[in-house]
C-alpha cells in the first residue's frame, strides 16, 4: 500500500481512500452461501404476501423498509441524536427530525444509507439525495442512481451533470436581485421531499472528513437554502462494525450482497447525530461552522484543504492502473 502514500492527508497522514479489507476464509464463505439461500427461502414469500397489504398503509413504506433491513441486512438499530436534546425526549426528538422542505447536508457510507434516510424521515417516499460537485448540486430521484453510484466507487455521475437534476448555487449576498435562487430548490426538492446532500461529493472509509469538492461553495449554498424558507441540518452518519456495509472504491454488487446478506451476527448499527442549523443566523454560517458540525463538533479528523473528490478520482485512477499492471 506505501506506493499509494500519495493520496494520504501530508498532517494526519491518514488515508481516506482505502477500504477496509475483508477477506473471509473458505468456511465463512460457505456457511454465508448456505444462509442466503434459507434467508431467501422464508423471505420471498413473505414480501410477496404482505408488501401488497402494507402498501396501502401510509407508514407501510418505513415498515417494509425496517423489516427489510433487519433481516436481510441485520442493522439491529438505528440511533438518531439530535444536538441539544435529551435522548428520553421523543416528543422534541420527532419536531427536529428529518421533515419535508429540509436540507440535511450530511456525509455518507454506502449503498444502506438511503434506506436509512428513509427510516428517519417524515415522507419515506420523498427521500432525495445530492451529490456536491463543483458545479452545483446533483439530484439523484430513485434509489437505484444512488446504489449504482456507491457502487461505480461514488465517483463517475450518470445521469449527467445537466439543467434538468442541477440545483445551481446562487450567492444571494453577491448576485443582482433579479436571479431566483429558490428556483431549482422549488423544481428539485419541492414542499413534500427531503433533500440529503453529500457535502464531500463521495464516499470514504469513515477515517476523515474531506474538504468540499473544488468551487462548491456551502455557505453560499446554506444561506439560499435558508432564505428560500428550506430547513436547514447537518447529520454526521456513523455505521458500524466499519467496512462491511461501506463502498469506497468500486465494489462488486454481487460481492457486496453476498458479504451483507450472508451476516447472521453482523449486527450493524447506525448513528446518525443532527444538528438543526435553521435557527443560525445568515451571518454565522461558514464552510468551517458547516464542517465541525460534520465532525461532530471536532471529535472527527478534519483532513487537509488538498484532500478532495479530484484526489479520490486520481487515487481510483492510480489503484486501476496498478492493477492493470500486475494482470500483464
Ligand atoms: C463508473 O465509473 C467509471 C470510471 O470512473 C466510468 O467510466 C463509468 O462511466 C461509470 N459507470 C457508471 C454506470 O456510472
Ligand atoms: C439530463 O438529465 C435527465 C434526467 O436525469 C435525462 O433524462 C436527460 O437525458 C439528460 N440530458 C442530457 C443532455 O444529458
Ligand atoms: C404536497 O403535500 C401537500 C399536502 O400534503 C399536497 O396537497 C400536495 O399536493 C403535495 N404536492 C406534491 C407535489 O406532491
Ligand atoms: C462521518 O462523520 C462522523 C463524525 O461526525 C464519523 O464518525 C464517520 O466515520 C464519518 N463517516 C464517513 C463515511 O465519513
Ligand atoms: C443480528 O445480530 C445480532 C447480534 O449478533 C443477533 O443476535 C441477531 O439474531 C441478528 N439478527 C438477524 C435478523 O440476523
Amino acid at each position: 500500500m506505501e506506493k499509494f502514500s500519495i493520496y494520504s492527508d501530508k498532517t494526519t497522514g491518514i488515508n481516506p481512500f482505502i477500504p477496509v479489507s475483508l477477506k473471509p476464509t473458505i468456511p465463512t464463505l460457505f456457511f454465508h452461501s448456505i444462509i442466503i439461500i434459507v434467508k431467501l427461502l422464508i423471505f420471498i414469500p413473505t414480501l410477496i404476501l404482505f408488501v401488497p397489504i402494507l402498501n396501502t398503509f401510509s407508514s407501510g413504506a418505513k415498515i417494509i423498509t425496517d423489516v427489510v433491513l433487519a433481516y436481510f441486512f441485520n442493522v439491529s438499530e438505528t440511533e438518531l441524536i439530535v444536538e441539544g436534546i435529551k435522548k428520553s425526549d421523543e416528543t422534541n426528538k420527532l419536531k427536529k427530525s428529518p421533515h419535508c422542505k429540509d436540507v440535511i447536508l450530511v456525509n455518507a457510507t454506502g449503498p444502506l444509507d438511503w434506506f436509512i434516510w428513509k427510516l428517519v424521515s417524515e415522507n419515506s417516499k420523498k427521500v432525495k439525495v445530492g451529490i456536491a460537485t463543483s458545479s452545483g448540486i446533483v439530484v439523484m430521484n430513485h434509489w437505484f442512481q444512488w446504489v449504482n453510484w456507491c457502487f461505480n466507487g461514488s465517483y463517475e455521475l450518470t445521469p449527467s451533470v445537466n439543467d434538468s437534476n442541477l440545483i445551481n448555487i446562487v450567492d444571494i449576498d453577491a448576485s443582482s436581485s433579479d436571479i431566483d435562487a429558490s428556483k431549482d430548490l422549488q423544481k428539485l426538492v419541492g414542499d413534500n421531499s427531503t433533500l440529503y446532500v453529500i457535502v464531500e461529493g463521495t464516499i470514504t472509509n469513515g477515517k476523515g472528513l474531506l474538504s468540499y469538492p473544488k468551487g462548491f461553495d456551502v455557505g453560499a449554498f446554506c444561506k439560499m437554502v435558508k432564505n428560500a424558507d428550506y430547513g436547514l441540518k447537518v447529520m454526521s452518519v456513523k455505521v458500524s462494525p466499519i467496512g462491511v456495509t461501506e463502498t469506497v472504491i468500486p465494489t462488486s454488487k454481487l460481492y457486496w450482497l453476498f458479504c451483507n446478506f450472508g451476516s447472521l451476527n453482523m449486527n450493524v448499527k447506525y448513528r446518525l447525530k443532527l444538528s438543526d442549523m435553521s435557527d443560525i443566523g445568515n451571518d454565522m454560517i461558514s464552510d468551517t461552522i458547516i464542517r465541525e458540525k460534520l465532525a461532530n463538533n471536532g471529535r472527527f479528523k478534519l483532513l487537509g484543504r488538498d484532500m478532495d473528490v479530484t484526489k479520490k478520482g486520481e487515487y481510483l485512477e492510480a489503484v486501476r492502473d496498478n492493477y492493470e499492471k500486475k494482470r500483464k
